[in-house]
């Protein structure tokens, strides 16, 4: 179903997402279609899901294809990602965020469009519980390369191994690059705040 908070000028309280806040809530920043995040919350059903889409003809099919799955634990925000990561989503909400195929913006007077950043990385933290992870995938080299320079030198962000025995679908875009005989690079990261 579709998340609209009562208030876009308030931080929320957990309680306000999910009426269980007890649970693990897992951020899925630009879930596009949301394949992944309906997967995900399928086979975790003692979870919760929040995707954040700025799209909304993607989040009404997110929440089209939740709905025809009787999914409780999944919601979507639409919303620029920076804003509920900055300002809306409560500190230390979510055990895990991920950034699957963000837009790579390749031209560079666009570069500045990029999600990955200092900012992002503060709000990052924030957002995470102690321990918790970031996951990060892109099928473009030099995006890469630049966010893994700007994640890296974050102090409070350590780069860990990404554990191939957990369960993590491939999304939309993963499945139409490795297709095409895309290298796929990723990233994990944990929050030592
Ligand atoms: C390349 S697609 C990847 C979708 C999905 N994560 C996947 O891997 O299949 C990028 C998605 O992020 C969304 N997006 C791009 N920038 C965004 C932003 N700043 N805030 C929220 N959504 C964004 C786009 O609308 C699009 O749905």
């Amino acid at each position: 179903m579709q998340f609209s908070p009562s208030d876009y000028f308030t931080k929320l309280k957990k309680a306000e997402i999910f009426p269980d806040p007890e649970r693990p809530l897992e951020i899925d920043l630009g879930c596009g279609d949301g394949s992944f995040l309906i997967d995900l919350a399928v086979h975790f059903p003692s979870k919760n899901f929040l995707g954040v889409e700025r799209l909304l003809g993607r989040v009404r099919r997110v929440c089209r294809r939740s709905q025809k799955e009787g999914l409780q634990n999944l919601k979507v925000l639409r919303l620029e990602s920076s804003y509920p990561l900055e300002w809306l989503l409560p500190d230390h909400c979510a055990s895990r965020v991920h950034l699957l195929f963000p837009d790579p913006w390749p031209k560079k007077k666009h570069h500045k469009r990029r999600l990955v950043s200092e900012e992002f990385c503060t709000s990052l933290v924030r957002v995470l519980e102690p321990n918790g992870e970031f996951l990060f995938k892109t099928d473009h080299q030099e995006y890469f390369e630049e966010s893994m320079s700007v994640l890296n030198s974050f102090p409070s962000l350590k780069e860990t191994r990404w554990d191939p025995d957990s369960y993590y679908p491939q999304t939309d875009f993963e499945k139409l690059w490795a297709e095409q005989g895309k290298i796929i690079y990723y990233a994990r990261f944990k929050s030592n705040q």
